[in-house]
């Protein structure tokens, strides 16, 4: 039988694929594209392009598979797109995994969904028969309808904004330097698979729809989210979100602190080093901004470059960590208003905050 069942993460990649998010990307990635992605962070055209997008598999389908012309991926019992596979690869995924994520440990979050999944990969160009109707659908926009409302409300700039968290006063302060320099700023929370603990999708939109309907111009700023898989893949995972916000219509990117970081596998910085060797390259101008803590002395949301007391009194400087933010919420306790906002938390309050176990 030339059928393959996906789950719920593959489908929405599968989804993703066929609009466009990750284009030159059009079908789940081939033998040659996967190990130029893996080995040089460039398609077999030399497009850059850093992370695999592949449709793992386990042996036997493997070899089901094996010769098919066309293959129905299905998802809940319905047609949902074909795949022609063009090429059935395996690869050392310990090997793989030290070049993609810079580490094979598995309590990497996104080392250990690539190392669950299945050890066959089936590459080939796809097409999708029916968009995902997930709950959280209702909040996203695609690459089409994001370029149609830019120019809608007439943004000839646009600064892209990933994130996977309830806002903070860094996120904010990032979030307004991009208001300060371009016509428009769109917020895309990522949505798709996560790790247990992160915050709910519910949270993040509720979170977002607070901070933005009471604290930024609202005509300026527009939210959808994006459901594809969270990497974790640090510098790689940020030329990733660089390229998916230029097919989304974004003329600008923010990369800050620890972009797409998780524990202490990246430099905090190693995201700006990696962008600038792409640069020019990648469609879209990335903006390298660094972190904005509170200083008390400052009275106010600052970075090093604005303020000298990380230096001269670091008693008066209290970095903003989302880490630090989501524990002090799991103990049960009110988080420091100084970063985050009361009217942020009591959007979110009374709904289920934290991802209670992956979800494949
Ligand atoms: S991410 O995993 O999606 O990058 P997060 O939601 O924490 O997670 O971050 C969204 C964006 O804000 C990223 O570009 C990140 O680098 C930046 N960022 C998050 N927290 C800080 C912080 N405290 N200082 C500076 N930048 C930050």
């Amino acid at each position: 039988m030339s059928e393959l069942v996906l789950n719920r993460s593959q489908y929405l990649e599968l989804e993703k694929l066929a609009l466009g998010v990750f284009r030159p990307v059009g079908g789940f990635m081939n033998e040659d594209e996967f190990r130029g992605v893996v080995g040089r962070m460039r398609l077999p055209s030399e497009a850059p392009f850093p992370l695999p997008v592949v449709l793992d598999v386990g042996k036997d389908d493997a070899a089901r598979l094996k010769g098919r012309p066309s293959v129905a991926l299905v998802f809940g019992n319905e047609e949902v797109g074909r795949l022609s596979p063009e090429s059935i690869f395996t690869c050392d995924k310990e090997a793989v995994s030290r070049q993609v994520f810079g580490t094979a440990d598995v309590a990497h979050p996104g080392v250990g969904f690539f190392m669950r999944g299945g050890d066959h990969f089936v590459g080939g160009p796809i097409e999708l028969k029916r968009r995902a109707t997930f709950d959280v659908s209702a909040w996203e926009l695609g690459p089409d309808e994001t370029r149609a409302e830019f120019a809608r409300r007439g943004w000839t700039t646009v600064v892209g904004f990933q994130t996977r968290n309830v806002p903070h006063r860094a996120h904010e302060y990032l979030q307004r330097v991009a208001l300060e320099i371009a016509d428009g700023l769109f917020i895309q929370p990522l949505i798709g698979r996560k790790k247990t603990g992160d915050y709910t999708p519910a949270a993040i939109v509720a979170g977002y729809r607070a901070l933005i309907g009471g604290f930024l111009p609202q005509e300026r700023v527009l939210l959808g989210v994006l459901t594809t898989t969270m990497r974790y893949a640090g510098p790689r995972e940020a030329v990733f979100h660089a390229i998916i916000r230029r097919n989304y219509g974004c003329t600008h990117f923010i990369v800050g602190r620890d972009h797409a970081g998780v524990g202490n596998y990246y430099g905090l910085y190693d995201a700006h080093a990696l962008v600038r060797r792409f640069d020019g390259e990648l469609g879209i101008h990335v903006l390298c901004l660094s972190g904005p803590f509170h200083c008390s002395l400052c009275d106010g949301i600052v970075t090093e470059r604005t303020c000298p007391h990380e230096r001269t009194a670091p008693h008066a400087v209290r970095h903003i960590s989302g880490t630090d933010i989501r524990a002090t919420l799991v103990g049960g306790a009110a988080p420091d208003p100084r970063l985050i906002r009361p009217e942020v938390l009591a959007a979110v309050r009374d709904l289920p905050l934290f991802i209670e176990e992956d979800d494949p």
